[in-house]
């Protein structure tokens, strides 16, 4: 810890002692070695000062450099390299131009990028919020329990429209089964199927053959918390994606009966990720994401909604048809860390786009009007990659909010999960639990096993009666032939004995609690949660020798970033092992190749 410090101090010297004639730094090896000089917070910042010199050269000179450097240390593929960095550099670069390095979004930008500076202590920032009406009554068990109806969730398709069959699936770049240019003519080791491989995204047959088991559920409606463009993100461009979305769109107009009701995800634009604050001056905006989506979306949400979908960013609030339930649908990518234009401005900006103040608005609207809100949205609001203010505000509509939002729905880790809200987050019991984040997995194999969740729902109350995930096992011979779409858990079933939950409760945010305290005490149970993550597609050790189970269990009572036990400090560090990046990789790893990705390589090649 020692030597790293003062060798960084000697590297900071010898960096700055470069620039210090005003030069600037251009060339990949001396952007390599400010990358070296990063090993801590103050280090990081240090860095931002030439890099911000290279950044007013111009987004192509320092785009190029980037690109250098990613070729240089050979991290990936050339085409990787220069995608990527040709398609976020200008964002970094934009960023670094506007700000002062040594403030707040400095540090900010830090994080996001190296890992360095992270903080869990939002900026207070009162949510202005109506006072609750005394008529509200908090939901009320009925004594007699009606038949529950069918809603099915699906997630995180990621459908790769130029999947290949017989393409090599064992490449070396973020997603294979693809031709890539660079790839022609070498000999193919391992022939992509028909169906899909758990190293590329799903090809179109896999996203048919779940929409019509969709189908054969019988739900009043169907939720789809976003993400619908594959990982290819080097080579994504407008077209591409407009094309993916209308093309989802429309399959699943075509296949399914339900009505709809979407989020947009983190994928579905182009960088990924990247989503502009309505306060940027860019020519890069993301209207035409908003656009596409609204024109595709209004046959199941109908006209005004669509509309909002325009103006508001991606975000609307539609009621089911003949129900008394609201879907409030937010594009909670403005809060995500991983959304690079959030550094471009010192301004405390704790509403962009007014989303909040949007939401806001829509609950007051169902509350006066006596209606029930389920909440949707791609990004869960508790992992560490939920920059923390915003949780913290969105944390705040909850609270005042709590009796009349019931559910809320979420996608983005590939996942099975689930988040739960406490009104005390120092005091977190079962009577304290005020709600819960249902995080559905992913159609993508590149996570585990492809899945679904069919959720029972109480027609009173709109309460979760029951949970049952949905699979198709990619390693089942007859996979590759015609999916096989069944049962993998029914969480009434599993979990229900487990907790002593009684026969016509609801699964609670209550519940929940309790079941993070039979994870507690039974490690068999732990285990099982740990395997259903995945599907039992892909599982990872989580055990207490290394703190995994703790973390875990920790994350599961966070529906509040602040509040998570996600490790970020020290993420990067070229000059040491990367120890405590497995933690914050957990919590971004859906994200595929990302800049900071490519950093984390740099440093784990180096270590
Ligand atoms: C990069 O620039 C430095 C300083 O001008 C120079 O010494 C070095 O040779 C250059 N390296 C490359 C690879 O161009
Ligand atoms: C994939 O390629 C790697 C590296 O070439 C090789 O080690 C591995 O055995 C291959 N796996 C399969 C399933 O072909
Ligand atoms: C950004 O959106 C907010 C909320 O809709 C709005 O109040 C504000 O005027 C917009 N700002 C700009 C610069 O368009
Ligand atoms: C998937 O199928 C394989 C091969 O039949 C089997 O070994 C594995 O246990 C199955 N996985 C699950 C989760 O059922
Ligand atoms: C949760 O556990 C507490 C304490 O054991 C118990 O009083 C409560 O009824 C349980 N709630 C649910 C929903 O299982
Ligand atoms: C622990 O969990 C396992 C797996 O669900 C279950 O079979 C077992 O009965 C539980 N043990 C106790 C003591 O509740
Ligand atoms: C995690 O570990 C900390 C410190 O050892 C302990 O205080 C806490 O109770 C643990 N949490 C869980 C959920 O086991």
């Amino acid at each position: 810890m020692l030597f790293n410090q003062a060798y960084s101090l000697w590297r900071l010297a010898i960096v700055l002692s470069i620039f210090s004639g005003g030069a600037v730094a251009q060339n990949s090896s001396q952007i390599l070695s400010i990358f070296e000089s990063i090993v801590d917070c103050a280090s990081c910042l240090a860095a931002l000062i030439p890099l911000q010199a290279l950044a007013h050269l111009g987004n192509d000179p320092f785009s190029d450099t980037f690109i250098a450097v990613c070729d240089a240390a050979q991290l990936e593929d050339p085409d990787v390299c220069s995608g990527l960095m040709s398609r976020l550099g200008p964002i970094i670069a934009h960023d670094l131009r506007s700000i002062d390095t040594t403030g707040q979004t400095a540090t900010r930008l830090c994080d996001a990028l190296f890992g360095f500076c992270a903080s869990k202590t939002p900026n207070p920032f009162a949510v202005p919020l109506p006072p609750p009406s005394s008529s509200i009554a908090p939901p009320n068990t009925p004594t007699m329990r009606k038949t529950s109806f069918q809603v099915v969730h699906i997630s995180d398709v990621h459908i790769d429209r130029e999947y290949t069959v017989g393409s090599e699936a064992n490449c070396t770049k973020n997603i294979c089964c693809r031709n890539f240019a660079d790839e022609a003519g070498d000999p193919i080791t391992d022939p992509a199927q028909p169906f899909g491989n758990s190293k590329c995204d799903s090809p179109v047959s896999l996203a048919d053959s779940m929409l019509d088991a969709v189908n054969s559920f019988d739900a009043e409606f169907v939720i789809f918390t976003g993400d619908v463009v594959e990982g290819a993100i080097w080579l994504t461009t407008q077209d591409e994606v407009t094309s993916d979305l209308t093309d989802f769109n429309a399959a699943m107009l075509s296949k399914i009966t339900a009505p709809i009701f979407p989020a947009v995800g983190v994928y579905d634009s182009t960088p990924v990720n990247s989503f502009p604050r309505n306060t940027t001056d860019t020519t890069l905006g993301v209207q035409w994401v908003f656009d596409t989506q609204s024109a595709g979306w209004e046959h199941w949400i109908g006209s005004v909604a669509s509309q909002q979908v325009d103006h508001i960013s991606g975000s609307y609030a539609a009621t089911v048809p003949d129900m008394n339930l609201v879907i409030l649908s937010v594009n909670t990518q403005y809060w995500y860390r991983q959304n690079l234009w959030i550094y471009d401005s010192d301004a405390f900006q704790p509403d962009p786009n007014g989303i909040f103040s949007f939401m806001v608005e829509q609950l007051q609207a169902a509350e006066t009007a006596g209606q029930k809100v389920w909440v949707i949205g791609h990004i869960p609001l508790g992992k560490s990659d939920l920059v923390e203010d915003q949780s913290n505000y969105y944390d705040q509509i909850l609270q005042r909010y709590k009796d009349t939002i019931i559910g809320q729905f979420f996608g983005h880790s590939h996942k099975d999960q689930f988040e739960i809200a406490y009104s005390d987050y120092n005091d977190q019991t079962a009577a304290n639990a005020v709600g819960v984040g249902l995080i559905c997995p992913a159609l993508t194999p590149t996570s585990g096993n492809p899945a679904f969740k069919v959720y029972d729902v109480d027609p009173d109350t709109f309460g979760i009666m029951n949970i049952r995930v949905i699979f198709a096992n990619v390693t089942d011979p007859s996979f590759q032939e015609n999916p096989i779409w069944t049962l993998y858990y029914d969480a009434r079933e599993t979990y229900g004995p487990l907790v002593g939950l009684p026969a016509t409760s609801e699964l609670t945010p209550a519940f929940w609690h309790n079941l993070t305290e039979v994870f507690v005490a039974n490690d068999t149970a732990f285990q099982m949660f740990n395997t259903f993550l995945s599907r039992g597609g892909d599982v990872a050790p989580c055990t207490d020798a290394d703190n995994c189970k703790n973390t875990t269990i920790c994350d599961q009572r966070a529906f509040r970033s602040q509040n998570n036990c996600d490790v970020d400090e020290g993420a990067f560090g070229m000059l040491k092992r990367n120890v405590q990046g497995s933690q914050r990789r957990e919590a971004s790893e859906c994200e595929g190749v990302s800049f900071r990705d490519i950093l984390d390589e740099i440093s784990n090649s180096k270590g």
